[in-house]
């Protein structure tokens, strides 16, 4: 019986016939469902926001790197997006990407991937496939998700099948699209493997199949908190060499020159976004448990939290060798996107710093072509407009913090009008004509 579903599932997935659906049209959810579309499989996309709903169907993008014609993909092979969530009934496979955030204890929140598999579980039949995308702990699918799905009678591995596979989709990065990226998958029995790597095989360059779901958690976890480290190490080097005279920018361009057993990462304000932050504590959370704590991912934490210190620092500084207090200045940020040329600006840093900043009496506006209105964040309300840059505006600050490098900001003009800039990015480095003081924070 099961050998019977896995061939039939297996079929549908090699003729592309297999309806497929993704839940949660986030910044993973999203570019995923457009690949299935161009793939030319039936894809249904759900998600419990109405609004993200209706935008996918009028082929609208909601997600600044992704253009009005890559989602109308989606409506020109009659791929709808709907909150109705009985239509998993309809679906072949069923692949998961929603939110994974921290607590408030900053402990791992799987509450939406509970709720979700609620959701499929009403609706769940025999030889449908599912498969979690976000990104957790290891151990999560085989005992948060798989009992859930179960609960209506059905076994996972018999009657349904259930894998792991993590995304890599890195937003804004035209370098990498998402149809080149590996996938690695890993499933809770061979059959399990075999079909999500059939699925995995028809939208990407390459699957890595792995021994099971929790190796395949743990590939994900290790990819984040590789990043948290290294961007921590650098960014304690860009302290120590500040403090010895050095540019660590200068430092690094140079150390890259070795052609193997070095790899360049960058400083910067801080980390932000939905992943490096908050995924490495997944681990954390759940190595405690086994008795084991995790000090690297702690002290990468501990180092890249503090870094909008560090640069308040820089900025208090530069401020008094003019003879100002911060208090009264007027300071302009620059990007509050926690990276270049996204529209991202969850966990960001220049939202940490404009939060310092304001706490010490300085008077905050920010910059930023991708982010036109600030939204409210768990931790922060700031209700403040992106203004606009002209030579008068520039001139009016005392003082302008280049937060995130994003491309479409000419900083020429920046460091021709303003009279300070704090650059935390090397933003300004090899630029001719600039007559604004610039110091690196
Ligand atoms: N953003 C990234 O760059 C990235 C990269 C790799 C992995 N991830 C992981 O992918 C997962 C999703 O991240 P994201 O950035 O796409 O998040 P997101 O917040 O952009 O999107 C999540 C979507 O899920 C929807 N949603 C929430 N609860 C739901 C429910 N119960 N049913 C249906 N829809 C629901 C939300 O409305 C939202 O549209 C997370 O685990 C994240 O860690 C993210």
């Amino acid at each position: 019986m099961n050998q019977e579903r896995e061939r039939a599932l297996l079929k549908k997935i090699k003729s592309r016939e297999g309806i497929t659906g993704i839940i949660g049209m986030g910044y993973v959810g999203l570019p995923l469902a457009i690949e299935f579309a161009k793939a030319g499989f039936p894809v249904i996309s759900l998600d419990i926001d109405e609004h993200k709903v209706n935008r996918i169907n009028a082929g609208k993008s909601y997600i600044g790197h992704i253009s009005d014609q890559a989602i109308k993909v989606l409506s020109e092979h009659n791929c709808l997006a709907t909150s109705d969530f009985s239509r998993l009934g309809e679906t072949d496979c069923v692949l998961i990407c929603v939110p994974t955030p921290l607590t408030r204890n900053h402990e791992p929140d799987v509450s939406f991937i509970k709720s979700t598999a609620e959701t499929i579980a009403r609706h769940l039949h025999p030889g449908q496939l599912v498969v979690l995308e976000s990104t957790t702990y290891p151990g999560t699918t085989r005992e948060v998700l798989k009992p859930i799905l179960e609960h209506g009678g059905l076994t996972a591995g018999r009657d349904f099948f259930l894998a792991y596979s993590p995304e890599r989709e890195d937003p804004g990065n035209t370098t990498f699209p998402t149809a080149s990226l590996p996938k690695v998958v890993g499933g809770l029995t061979d059959r399990c493997l075999g079909l999500a790597c059939a699925l995995y095989e028809s939208i990407v360059a390459a699957v890595v199949p792995v021994s099971s779901p929790e190796t395949a958690e743990a590939t994900k976890l290790l990819e984040n908190i590789f990043r948290s480290v290294n961007i921590a190490l650098v960014n304690e080097m860009k302290m120590v060499f500040h403090r010895m005279g050095l540019d660590i920018w200068e430092v690094i361009a140079a150390a890259k020159s070795k052609p193997f057993g070095f790899m360049p990462f960058y400083p910067g304000p801080g980390l932000g976004g939905h992943c490096i932050p908050i995924d490495p504590f997944y681990l954390t959370w759940r190595a405690r448990e086994f008795d084991i704590s995790t000090r690297f991912i702690e002290l990468a934490g501990e180092i890249n939290t503090a870094m909008p210190l560090f640069v308040l620092a820089g900025v208090v500084e530069a401020l008094n060798d003019e003879m100002k207090s911060l208090k009264g200045s007027r300071i302009l940020l620059l990007g509050v996107a926690y990276k270049k040329d996204v529209d991202d600006m969850r966990e960001s840093p220049g939202l940490r710093l404009m939060e310092l900043l304001q706490q010490r009496g300085a008077e905050v506006d920010y910059h930023d072509p991708h982010i036109s209105v600030l939204p409210a964040t768990r931790k922060y309300r700031f209700e403040k407009q992106s203004v606009d840059l002209t030579s008068e505006s520039l001139q009016a600050y005392d003082a302008v913090i280049i937060v995130t490098d994003h491309s479409a900001v000419d900083y020429d003009f920046i460091g021709r009008e303003a009279g300070l800039i704090i650059d935390t990015r090397n933003a300004m480095a090899g630029r001719t004509g600039v007559s604004a003081r610039v110091v690196k924070a």
